[in-house]
């Protein structure tokens, strides 16, 4: 950009008390309103971070090495940063609410750094898992709308580790997926495949996001849990994941992604469903009814989320694109 066509606002002599009123002055020029509304709350906060802890020089450089240290062990299977978010609790907190729920509905949780886009489409009844070692496991699941109506053809990506706890892409040489399985459901809504419990396993902790647990008295360790993500036109995009209750990390989960709504118990098999599905009476059972929810009402209900959220806080926004910027008019 040549700089002659730009007129920043003139700066006022700096000082502490008008750093940030100037930084954020500066960047007033920005036509997008909702990127120009982000920045100048982040450069606030930032600001007020460093004056209210009193950061030292030191410790500044200590965080800009620590996110140095994160980008350089990312890879594309290893997402050091997907990990920083989820361990500070950012990412269940930004899926809340760019994903609001209204009652009833199957809430989200946190997508992690494991889901992979090679997973292959599967029929009903297929295996997803070929681990001997895991316990079998019969999946039968239920997907409708808000209105108790079925959802038919929604493609369901599913997840999860080997018994030993490690997802495919942990294992260097891998040579395709496995674990992992691309559903669609069918004319009644429903779902059904074979895999195996789930164990509960830590997150990857030999880079600097374990360095920040270790430091924090914090476990790695994330509860058992089956991966969900749902996608079809119309419909919110959810993640989701199921987690059994009982579990020793149910309460300390290192990510944050646990709900009560999204805790289950592993059943058994009986008489009926053994016929039906061909699996042994006894045989591990896990089943939910998920509930989808339409574009239409996930939208309404954000803005009125954000609308109701920014008012506390005194501010007067409008909604443009599905999101708040300032109402200055
Ligand atoms: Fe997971």
């Amino acid at each position: 950009m040549d700089p002659s066509e730009v007129k920043i606002p003139p700066m006022k002599n700096l000082t502490v008390g008008n750093i940030t009123e100037n930084v954020i002055r500066t960047n007033s020029l920005c036509k997008d309103v909702r990127m120009k509304f982000m920045l100048e709350r982040l450069v606030t906060h930032l600001h007020d971070f460093a004056s209210e802890t009193r950061l030292s020089s030191d410790e500044w450089m200590t965080g800009l090495r620590f996110l140095t240290e994160v980008g350089q062990i990312t890879t594309e299977v290893r997402q050091e940063y997907i990990l920083l978010s989820d361990v500070l609790g950012l990412s269940i907190l930004v899926d809340s609410i760019d994903h609001p729920k209204p009652p009833g509905s199957t809430e989200g949780t946190v997508l992690g750094p494991f889901h992979t886009h090679d997973a292959e489409e599967m029929s009903a009844g297929d295996s997803m898992s070929h681990d001997p070692k895991g316990e079998p496991l019969l999946v039968v699941c239920t997907l409708r709308d808000t209105e108790g109506r079925p959802v038919e053809g929604v493609k369901i990506d599913i997840w999860e580790t080997d018994s030993s706890g490690h997802y495919d892409v942990q294992y260097a040489g891998r040579e395709g997926p496995d674990g992992r399985c691309i559903m669609r459901s069918g004319s009644d809504g429903v779902f059904w495949f074979k895999a195996i419990t789930p164990v509960p396993y830590p997150i990857p902790h030999d880079g600097p996001v374990g360095r920040l647990l270790k430091k924090l008295h914090r476990h790695p360790y994330r509860p058992s849990h089956m991966h969900f993500m749902f996608e079809k036109e119309g419909y919110d995009h959810l993640i989701t994941a199921l987690y059994l209750r009982n579990d020793p990390y149910e309460t300390s989960d290192a990510v944050f992604g646990v709900k009560d709504s999204l805790t289950v118990d592993i059943g058994k098999v009986g008489p009926e469903l053994s016929k039906k599905y061909d699996v042994p009476e006894g045989h591990a059972l896990l089943s939910y009814d998920f509930v989808l929810v339409s574009d239409e009402e996930t939208s309404q209900l954000r803005a009125y989320n954000s609308k109701v959220a920014l008012d506390k806080l005194g501010r007067r926004v409008k909604i443009v694109n599905g999101l708040p910027v300032p109402d200055l008019d």
